[in-house]
């Protein structure tokens, strides 16, 4: 099954799809966290995505087309696309990588959260910088303070994006760039809309069931 999560920033598709990476052995694909290790390993383009990202703003289609098109060459099967496509350029190179390499998307889940949940979620959000677990100082905070439950890691960290200023640009980026994308897939017959809204859990057992469905 290949499956695209779509949703704004702190929308949850993350969490969700690390849930599915766990459960159905599914390989993640996402965008943020390849630009954000190209940041960290300091390569050229890592260098000249790093401002744009700051400021909340989407990183040039070729170069996130590119990443993708490096993955999927690696080959495998089951793969979540998180976080991208973002634009409709995206979403039509998506279309043709898969149909180049023999391979189908089965469903596009739509996760849908209103804004000031989104806020309340990513001004709450860290990470495991060690194993990239997820989460939130109120909704899901760590059994012990400071330390990693699932792998024991004590380097939390914060995104350097996860600034008012920085959500602002990016949500005003998916509402103009990205949600047109809901209506493109919708057209195609491939969406599925969950509520983004429900517990962690309830969020897994609706994906779940449209995957099962399919
Ligand atoms: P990216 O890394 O993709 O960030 P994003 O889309 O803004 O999404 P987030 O990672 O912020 O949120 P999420 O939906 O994964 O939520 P999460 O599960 O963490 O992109 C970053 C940047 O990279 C972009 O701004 C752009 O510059 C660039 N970029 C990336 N892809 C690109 C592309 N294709 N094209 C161009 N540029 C691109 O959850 C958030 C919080 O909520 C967590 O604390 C979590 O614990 C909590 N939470 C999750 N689910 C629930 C729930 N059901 N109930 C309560 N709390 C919950
Ligand atoms: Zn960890």
């Amino acid at each position: 099954i290949n499956i695209i999560l779509l949703g704004p920033p702190g929308a949850g598709k993350g969490t969700q799809a690390r849930k599915l990476v766990e459960e159905r052995g599914m390989v993640q694909l996402s965008t943020g966290d390849m630009l954000r290790a190209a940041r960290t390993s300091g390569t050229e383009m890592g260098k000249k995505v790093a401002e744009v990202m700051d400021r909340g703003q989407l990183v040039t289609d070729d170069i996130v087309i590119g990443l993708i098109r490096e993955k999927l060459a690696e080959g495998g099967k089951g793969f979540i696309f998180d976080g991208f496509p973002r634009t409709l350029a995206q979403a039509d190179a998506l279309g043709e990588l898969l149909d180049e390499t023999g391979m189908g998307l089965d469903t596009v889940i739509e996760m849908r959260v209103d804004d000031e949940a989104l806020v309340r979620r990513i001004t709450g959000r860290f990470t495991c910088g060690n194993c990239g677990e997820v989460y939130h100082d109120d909704t899901k905070p760590t059994a012990k303070e400071g330390v990693c439950d699932v792998c024991g890691s004590t380097d939390l960290q914060r995104r350097a994006d996860d600034n008012e200023d920085s959500l602002r640009t990016r949500l005003l980026e998916y509402y103009k760039k990205t949600s047109p994308l809901i209506g493109y897939y919708y057209a195609k017959g491939d969406l599925t809309s969950v509520n983004g809204l429900a517990e962690i859990d309830s969020v897994a057992s609706q994906i779940n069931a449209a995957l099962d469905g399919n």
